[in-house]
């Protein structure tokens, strides 16, 4: 796609900065134009590393955090206090370290009952979000990781969630971890100006070959279904993610 890149970083710091000054640059370049940043977050350990940067004194200036919006692209069916929320993970990493306004911060309801929780994030993204393309909302940007099964926020590998053209947030069972998520849909992805998958690690080189290598033109794995339509796509990998990009090229 030509609105795709690849940005293969040393390691995971040059991973962190690198992705780290994207998005200064994106959220300077949303606020000066429309008074403010709308971000949907990605949850997974990757992220992590780039929240820990953003919160350091180097970015914190750079950024006016009180112009960001800041929305989750899904989360765990828990409260925002369980270990396992995304929700729980940015706070601690990130919002509770720089100057958001609290009523910018729009959290999944993860700990209400599934279908109700998607409902309550629908009217949110409705209420708070400019909607291109007629009917769907639209973030500035919106962080992704990669699972090595291929899965991304929280659309997994043959999931009815993946169907989905209607909804901007479901609420699938998946069955390899035997539980409800919360999740934007791929209408809503793929209708972001900015996305960045974040992947490091030995462990997901095979999974971004198969994503990204050249002989996998299909578009079984969900990672593979964000194809924005008018947004940019960026890769920010380390390299050991990449290391298999160009071996086995058929
Ligand atoms: C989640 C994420 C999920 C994650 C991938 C990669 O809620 O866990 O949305 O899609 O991004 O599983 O996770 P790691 O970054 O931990 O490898």
């Amino acid at each position: 796609m030509e609105n795709e890149e690849i940005v293969v970083c040393q390691d995971i710091e040059d991973l962190n900065r690198q992705a780290a000054e994207r998005f200064a640059r994106l959220a300077a370049e949303f606020v000066d134009h429309a008074g403010r940043f709308t971000l949907a977050l990605s949850g997974g350990s990757t992220p992590k590393g780039l929240y820990a940067r953003l919160a350091t004194p180097e970015f914190q200036k750079k950024i006016s955090w009180q112009q960001v919006c800041f929305f989750w692209g899904d989360e765990r069916c828990v409260p925002p206090d369980h270990p396992e929320s995304n929700f729980r993970m940015a706070r601690e990493a990130l919002l509770s370290k720089v100057p958001v306004l609290p009523e910018n911060i729009y959290r999944m309801p993860g700990e209400n009952e599934p279908e109700i929780a998607a409902l309550e994030y629908e009217e949110i993204l409705k209420n708070h979000l400019p909607f291109a393309n007629g009917n769907v909302p639209r973030f500035d940007l919106i962080l992704l990781g990669l699972g090595d099964d291929g899965h991304t926020a929280s659309l997994f590998p043959g999931n009815e969630a993946l169907q989905e053209t209607r909804r901007l947030v479901v609420a699938p069972y998946v069955e390899k971890i035997g539980a409800y998520r919360l999740t934007l849909t791929l209408p809503v992805l793929n209708s972001g100006s900015h996305i960045f998958f974040l992947v490091a690690g030995e462990a997901k080189a095979a999974i971004v070959r198969d994503v990204l290598g050249k002989k996998s033109a299909t578009e079984n794995l969900p990672a593979q279904r964000i194809r924005p339509k008018k947004g940019r796509l960026v890769w920010l990998m380390d390299r050991e993610a990449a290391s298999l990009l160009n071996k086995g090229k058929t």
